[in-house]
């Protein structure tokens, strides 16, 4: 038998799960979100759906990953053997590395960022300077291979070390100093001139400007940034021990996640209306915004290079996870060893990824796909991290509803004598709010 590890405490549980929710999902891909969908209306929408949404499945996937201590794969073998369930948790597989491609590249830009920080590169910098050396950066294909490179590496490295030993002793020190970093941020963007208009545009509704787009994106980022809808949440309640609370467990992770995110727009959005640009610049948006506000700041250079060593701690944390879901299922349904299935999933990770790396200007073809006119990692991050996430939560959703059924996941939850007051509302949720919900908005895409 091939021993699959467990968690060593409560806190090192909730620091891991919460490790790999908080990451690019909530510095670097909700402001840019965001900033495309309007402003205070998508981050109201946000909410609403990480409460309605996220944190229900959030449970049903601790649920099924403890009841089975399995992989996505296995867990739906376990509960419902010789059905197609498991399908569910191929998708999940295939997400999973998916994410981790351009998630990788994105997160290689944030290496490259110290580097540029250390190097003194953003001293006085101004918003068209700073835009330029980010073009040029993105577009230099070697360099955005070699930080690509470097990152999966590191995530290899981490991921076949195994559990406890790996994952948790990484998640406990560097967060608490992200956090630190970016009250210093806020309160520098908050005090820049003209910092108001960020601040009404982040949080001043304007509800013309509802639409079907501003829904689909909210529920994706509901789902990316609590890294659900593909198992991940699933594979890390697999290693819990019976006595633990999963439901203070999914609300401590849905909040230190949403706070997060939450401060991430307060840094970004009154600094970028300060400097007068534009909030819908996609992707690139915190990458040319930080440097500038760095450079307003009095020792810029090294808070700059804290805050990029720590967010690519942040990101490192989440692809940690990402890679753990295909390593757990051939690791439990093939008997690989770890270190051969974290090898091989990282290399064939980084080959997918190659295409998000030259699609910043680096290769056009990738850079402005045809027909599309999108550059290939904005395409990448909107069918993986959006749809499949929506189209996995949904299935989720059904198959706890439905087949292994409420009372059963109840059961799982509750076991261990855990008082479960909004019980009611979480079977509502599971069976009928989430799977309804999640179906027209993804219909609603095609009209
Ligand atoms: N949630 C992470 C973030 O916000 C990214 C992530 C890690 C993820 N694991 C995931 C997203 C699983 C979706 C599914 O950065």
């Amino acid at each position: 038998m091939i021993s699959r590890g467990k968690w060593g405490s409560k806190v090192g549980f909730i620091l891991a799960a919460a490790g790999s929710a908080i990451g690019l999902g909530n510095i670097w891909r909700f402001p840019y979100i965001t900033g495309n969908n309007g402003g205070a209306l998508f981050v109201l929408i946000y909410i609403v759906a990480i409460i309605v949404l996220g944190l229900p499945i959030m449970l049903a996937e601790f649920a099924l990953g403890r009841a089975t201590a399995k992989n996505p794969v296995g867990a739906f073998n376990a509960i419902r053997p010789g059905t197609k369930w498991h399908f569910t948790g191929f998708l999940g597989v295939i997400t999973g590395v998916m994410i981790l491609t351009f998630y990788s590249v994105i997160a290689g830009w944030t290496l490259g960022y110290c580097l540029k920080c250390l190097g003194g590169q953003f001293k006085g910098i101004v918003r068209e300077k700073a835009a330029l050396v980010f073009q040029s950066f993105i577009s230099d294909s070697w360099v955005q291979i070699l930080w690509l490179a470097v990152f999966l590496l590191l995530t290899i490295y981490i991921v076949s070390k195994g559990i406890s030993g790996g994952l948790e002793k990484y998640a406990k020190v560097m967060m608490p100093l992200l956090f630190v970093i970016m009250l210093l941020l806020l309160i520098r963007s908050l005090t820049l001139p003209g910092a108001e208009k960020g601040l009404q545009f982040y949080l001043k509704p304007d509800f013309s400007k509802i639409n079907g787009r501003v829904f689909l994106a909210a529920m994706g980022q509901a789902f990316f940034s609590l890294s659900l809808g593909m198992g991940t949440m699933l594979t890390y309640g697999s290693y819990l021990k019976r006595k633990e609370n999963l439901v203070s467990s999914a609300a401590w992770v849905a909040a230190l996640d949403s706070l997060i995110a939450i401060l991430a727009g307060f840094i970004i959005f009154p600094a970028l209306f300060s400097q007068n640009m534009m909030p819908d610049q996609g992707p690139g948006l915190v990458f040319v915004i930080l440097p500038v506000i760095f450079s307003q700041m009095p020792g810029g250079v090294w808070f700059g290079f804290a805050f990029f060593t720590l967010l690519a701690v942040a990101a490192l944390t989440s692809t940690i996870s990402l890679l753990e879901v295909p390593v757990a299922f051939l690791i439990d349904e093939k008997k690989w060893p770890r270190h051969k299935a974290t090898w091989l999933v990282g290399m064939v990770a980084f080959v997918l990824a190659v295409p998000s790396a030259l699609s910043g200007g680096g290769v056009r073809f990738f850079t402005n796909l045809p027909i599309l006119h999108k550059d290939f990692l904005s395409l990448w991050d909107k069918l993986w991290g959006n749809i499949a996430l929506s189209i996995g939560a949904f299935l989720v959703a059904i198959f706890v509803g439905y087949v292994w059924k409420t009372a059963n996941a109840l059961d799982e939850i509750t076991n261990n004598g855990v008082k479960f007051r909004l019980a009611k509302c979480w079977v509502l949720s599971i069976k009928y709010v989430c799977p309804l919900l999640i179906l027209i908005v993804l219909i609603s895409q095609f009209f």
